[in-house]
């Protein structure tokens, strides 16, 4: 998940829906201190840089940075309205609106707009998985038909992974009007954040994609992620459709209590994959049962978690009632999400970039992937550190030295501060010590792996966001050193 701050980087705004004052007013519940003289407003931002004449800058009190600190850049771009907790001082003509807390606000404004646009909304959730789902859903919908009218065109969604508390109501703020759905993620590290975000959204479907131990440091214990991913199903609106992960048992309780409808995926759903087949190229073939109906579908990504995740996208997209074809030429036309299990050939070896992030489920999942794909060659896996999984962090990396043997990767490459956890858990479970390599930077492994692999190896790149392993495959490749 991307911080506050990170995301605070964004304007978003409909110029066919302007804002009036009144119209900021009720939305955010707050006082008007002062009167400008613009009528409406185009463009909301929280970043004073992309300020505008006549556009609205609400103070964003971040993590790092106090959004109230850059009002008067802000107002050197002649925006017309503030959105601000503190005390704050404008020249006559700018309207200041105050508020209890300008987060809030900004979420406020996001979901009056999202109700007065009024597309489907399809909110997806999940410890792992969450941006590929969208980008498939997307995919999907773009090729769809609803109510017998093309979506092309029609469909926002979340751009890369503004999914927090700024980067959602951003996300909403950019519905021009046209749009008919909007796919939207939606991320947390901290309770009560998916609570939040699912009354922001709104969503008429939603879907958690799994339940793993990520962002321990907020979330205490797997139970504690449930929980705060639940909050999903346990705020959506009974009028909206639950799509349920039936292959989680966590997921299934959750959803247990939601009163509207669900529409059931995974091995025993309505909506599932069958005769699934991996293919020379690393990609998949299966049959996707949506009910009654059976599609021969071919994917480009690799992984029996990207086929999962294809199979909860097809679900969402089932249950806004799109048409099947839609469904199977969105899937085939799916590619890779940047740095997520991005397959390349490079020298006559197999590369798998999946260098975004980490945590033990997905790690588990990759290492399967890496030891699943075709061809005699050798298994390498290059792995950085699995960051904020708080009091588990080396129990963590020991179990991942155990997964690593228990695939069978044939030689181990690792950086970070946790290495030695990773390569202590590998050799208590087998793994012969002359074929660990714990290097000292980014570079210095790159070249270590690529004095060590050999034409027709498969080598896998991964570790957590602030690992930055795409810096050891940059040194692998011999580019940028
Ligand atoms: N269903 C899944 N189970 C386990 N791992 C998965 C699954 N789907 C994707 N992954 C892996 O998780 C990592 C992140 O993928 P992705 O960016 O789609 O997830 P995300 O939930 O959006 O992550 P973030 O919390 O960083 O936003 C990648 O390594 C990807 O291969
Ligand atoms: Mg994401």
């Amino acid at each position: 998940m991307s911080s506050i701050a990170e995301s605070g980087a964004a304007t978003g705004g409909a110029p066919g829906l302007a804002w009036s004052v009144d119209a900021l007013v009720t939305a955010t519940g707050g006082h008007l201190v002062q009167g400008g003289v613009a009528r409406k407003f185009t463009e909301i931002t929280t970043d004073s840089r992309s300020a505008i004449k006549d556009g609205v800058f609400v103070a964003i009190e971040g993590e790092r940075l106090d959004g109230h600190a850059f009002i008067d850049d802000a107002l050197k771009r002649a925006c017309g309205c503030l959105i601000v907790r503190k005390p704050t001082r404008a020249p006559a003509g700018v309207s200041v609106i105050k508020v209890a807390d300008t987060l809030r606000a900004l979420g406020d404004v996001a979901h009056y707009h999202r109700k007065r646009v009024g597309p489907k909304v399809l909110a997806i959730t999940g410890s792992n998985g969450k941006t590929t789902t969208k980008e498939m859903v997307y995919a999907i919908l773009e090729r769809s038909r609803l109510e017998g009218r093309p979506l092309r065109g029609k469909v926002l969604k979340t751009e890369g992974n503004f999914n927090n508390l700024v980067g959602l109501p951003l996300t909403l703020l950019r519905l021009r009007g046209p749009e008919k759905a909007a796919v939207v993620e939606i991320g947390t590290n901290r309770p009560g954040e998916i609570q939040r975000l699912t009354e922001i959204a709104d969503p008429d479907i939603g879907l958690i994609t799994s339940v793993a131990a990520a962002h321990l440091s907020g979330l205490g214990t797997v139970a504690g992620v449930a929980r705060e991913k639940g909050a999903l199903f346990r705020t959506m609106n009974r009028r909206g459709v639950a799509v349920v992960n039936m292959d989680d048992a966590r997921i299934q309780r959750a959803s247990v209590g939601f009163k509207g409808e669900k529409v059931i995926y995974g091995d025993n759903g309505t909506i599932r994959a069958e005769d699934s087949q991996v293919a020379r190229t690393g990609g998949q073939r299966f049959v996707l049962r949506l009910g009654r109906a059976r599609l021969a579908v071919r994917l480009r990504l690799c992984g029996a978690h990207n086929l999962h995740n294809a199979v909860g996208a097809s679900a969402m997209a089932y249950a806004l009632g799109v048409d099947p074809d839609g469904i199977r030429k969105g899937l085939e036309a799916m590619r890779p999400v940047s740095m997520r299990m991005e397959l390349e050939r490079w020298q006559g070896m197999g590369v798998i970039n999946d260098t975004y992030n980490a945590n033990p489920a997905s790690m588990d999942a990759a290492l399967k992937t890496l030891c699943a794909l075709p061809g005699r060659g050798r298994r390498l896996a290059v792995l950085g550190d699995m960051l904020e999984m708080g009091r588990t962090t080396d129990r963590c990396h020991r179990e991942l030295g155990h997964s690593v043997v228990r695939e069978g990767v044939d030689a181990l490459y690792l950086l970070g501060e946790f290495a030695e956890a990773t390569r202590s858990g590998a050799l208590r479970a087998g793994m012969d010590p002359a074929t660990v390599t714990v290097g000292t930077s980014h570079p210095q492994l790159g070249l270590a792996v690529r004095a060590g692999a050999r034409k027709g190896d498969w080598i896998l790149f991964k570790g957590s966001r602030g690992s930055a392993m795409e810096q050891v495959l940059t040194a692998f490749k011999g580019e940028g050193v």
